[in-house]
């Protein structure tokens, strides 16, 4: 396995897809201070995977209401470290094409070790959802899976999937509803730092009416769940992994989380996660 990443005037000898990596976007710093690697992200992921509520975890959840054809195409964008594939290894159909693709080489390379051990061919590419080299009408399903909150021309990146899919073909897009994490960053804004909520532009809430002028037969699923955290460690690595409070704030957050499971055994989180499932007009 490689990871392609050619120049769109590059010929591609024998590859499936002519692929090209894009780098001049305005989201380089997300890309080189966010996620050059999977280190941030999975820290977040801990959080949510050891403490959860819900017994149906999240990528089995999201991979429940995959509805694709057998011998699918499918375009994963943003795909961060494969946790989707890597969590439902068991049962994904043999007849699935499925290209995995982020605009981080690292979060790549991170997706293929993760998937090295699962029993199905993946293929691997750099790109950018904003323009992505594939042919039209090539694709059965994109997965685009917390991500389109971080496109800066998400009305491109949605022009963009729109073209690659057949007619009929579905979007499958997760977001975060306006409540989620809630109690987590009330506590940031009171220490005074600013929660990363409040850069959700793509919302469970208000990702409809973006995707409304590109597809129809729209449908928004809610994972149910909260978060039950008996520790303060992996809160704090929550915290430091996107925002950069100073000491006393930080001491003050550690104060309050375990005061909290001092008294109630947990501290409680609200979540609100969800899925857009969205058809190409035919
Ligand atoms: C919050 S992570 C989600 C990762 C994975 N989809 C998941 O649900 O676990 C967002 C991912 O989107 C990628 N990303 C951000 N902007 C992108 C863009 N314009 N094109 C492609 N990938 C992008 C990041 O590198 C990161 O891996």
């Amino acid at each position: 396995m490689s990871i392609i990443t050619l120049n769109r005037q590059e010929t591609c000898p024998g590859a499936v897809y002519c692929l090209v990596a894009v780098w001049e976007f305005g989201s380089m710093g997300m890309l080189e201070d966010q996620y050059r690697d999977a280190a941030n992200l999975n820290a977040r992921i801990e959080l949510h995977a050891r403490f959860s509520a819900n017994r149906v975890p999240w990528p089995r959840w999201v991979f429940d209401h995959l509805d694709i054809p057998p011998t699918g195409t499918i375009l994963e964008l943003g795909c961060g470290p494969g946790t989707l594939w890597a969590e439902n290894g068991d049962r994904i159909p043999a007849g699935w094409s499925i290209t995995l693709s982020d605009f981080s080489p690292g979060m790549l390379e991170e997706a293929r070790q993760n998937l090295s051990a699962v029993d199905h061919e993946f293929k691997y590419a750099v790109i950018d959802a904003q323009d992505i080299p594939l042919p039209d009408k090539s694709v059965d399903a994109v997965i685009a899976n917390h991500m389109l909150y971080h496109i800066s021309d998400r009305p491109k990146a949605l022009a963009q999937i729109c073209r690659v899919l057949r007619p009929g073909g579905q979007l499958y897009a997760t977001t975060n509803g306006m409540d989620h994490m809630r109690e987590l960053d009330e506590l940031l804004s009171r220490v005074g730092v600013t929660p990363s909520v409040a850069h959700n532009p793509f919302k469970l809430e208000n990702g409809r009416e973006e995707l409304a002028a590109w597809f129809t037969d729209i449908e928004v699923c809610r994972h149910e769940d909260h978060l039950n955290v008996t520790e303060a460690e992996p809160i704090m690595n929550y915290i430091l992994s996107d925002l950069s409070p100073d000491d006393s704030q930080l001491g003050e957050i550690r104060r309050v989380v375990e005061g909290e499971i001092a008294l109630h055994g947990a501290y409680y989180i609200t979540k609100s996660s969800g899925m857009f499932i969205a058809r190409r007009q035919i």
